[in-house]
């Protein structure tokens, strides 16, 4: 993995599955490859930060209980304090799910191709991971699913919907079926829900599923990809045992800030979805106008299919556009994904797109 030479201790055996982070930061001129927004917070939130963070007592450490956040996050989601986690980025709240309900003896499961982080945490965490495939239209085969959970008999199941990378909306009646079937947790991961259609949301179950957890990020609808916010939303029990993994002052005062900031500026994300979800739209129609099967996404992004993906996401970059590519994961070789963002990367898209099929 690494040209380092060898540490004086050897690493965890079990790290060995577990290869570093890579997606490349490439300096592109549309970088369209990571699903964040290219729309900034609003000038007023950002105005709304600066005055609040003079006022941060950084000599300090910051409230522990992080009160003010978790009470305004609980008035946004309709869901109470105690059954709220929050911590920097979904990647770390899966983190801790996983410091808390995984470890040595224990599985996941896990319905590839899916966002890679949901192998490689629970692994960091000493979980096992078992991957289930998923049919060739990146949809999970329902009976297939039923079927692995009752035999595996995984503690944690996850999913992701809408899916990364597909962006396809996982099927309701699926995710509870999974559920009613789990002995153990099954995390929802709902890191894109704000870009599908209203009522795609499995919230609403947590309230009969007691093993149901559902996360969400800052990352992507609120344009906060850099200040690294996630949470989860489960019953209290579950969130009562986690606070045994969680770090003293784990939110910096600075990250408490400005969610709570954020928070209160909930209404003006709703425009910037609704611009984005358009945008998603155009590149599917224009995709599929071209023949390049592109997912009905209900995310911030699409994946399409090429005959030569590798070629092709080689020649976008030379004309300046950055997308995702998967070369060496099974199912995913002729596909590449590209973030939905503003008009004019969609048109730059498009345009190297159609000059590199016309060479
Ligand atoms: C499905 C999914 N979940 C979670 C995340 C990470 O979110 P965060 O930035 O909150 O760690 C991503 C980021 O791309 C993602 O695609």
């Amino acid at each position: 993995m690494s040209t380092a030479g060898r540490p004086a201790l050897a690493a965890r055996a079990d790290l060995e599955k577990v290869e570093p982070y890579v997606s490349p930061q490439l300096p592109a001129r549309y970088r369209l490859n990571t699903n964040e927004s290219p729309y900034p917070p609003p000038p007023a939130l950002v105005e709304d930060v600066a005055a609040s963070l003079r006022e941060v007592a950084l000599n300090r450490y910051p409230d522990r209980d992080a009160e003010a956040l978790y009470g305004a996050l609980s008035e946004l989601v309709t869901w109470p304090i105690d059954g709220l986690w929050i911590a920097n980025g979904s990647n770390e709240v899966f983190l801790h799910v996983f410091l808390t309900f995984g470890g040595a003896g224990r599985t996941a499961m896990i319905f590839e191709p899916t966002y890679a982080l949901h192998t490689s945490i629970p692994r960091v965490a000493g979980t096992d991971v078992i991957s289930v495939g998923r049919g060739p239209d990146l949809r999970i085969d329902r009976d297939e699913a039923l079927r692995a959970i009752r035999t595996e008999r995984p503690e944690v199941v996850i999913l992701t919907s809408p899916n990364n990378p597909s962006g396809l909306l996982e099927e309701r009646t699926t995710v509870e079926a999974m559920v009613r079937e789990a002995a153990g947790l099954v995390i929802v991961d709902e890191a894109y829900i704000e870009f599908a259609p209203d009522g795609s949301s499995v919230k609403d179950l947590l309230v009969r599923h007691p093993n149901l957890v559902v996360t969400r990020t800052f990352s992507k609808a609120w344009r906060l990809a850099g200040v690294r916010l996630g949470y989860l939303m489960a019953a209290p029990a579950i969130v009562a045992e986690m606070a045994r993994v969680r770090l003293p002052y784990g939110l910096s005062a600075l990250t408490q800030v400005v969610g709570e900031r954020a928070l209160e500026h909930e209404a003006d994300t709703r425009d910037v979805v609704r611009k984005v979800v358009e945008e998603r739209d155009r590149i599917v129609a224009e995709l599929r106008a071209r023949s390049l099967e592109p997912t009905e996404s209900a995310a911030n992004f699409v994946m399409f299919s090429v005959p030569d993906a590798s070629r092709l996401w080689d020649a976008l970059l030379e004309r300046g556009v950055l997308v995702r590519r998967y070369a060496g994961v099974p199912g995913l070789e002729n596909r590449l994904r590209v973030s939905a963002g503003l008009p004019a990367e969609t048109d730059a898209f498009l345009a190297a797109l159609d000059e590199v099929r016309g060479d």
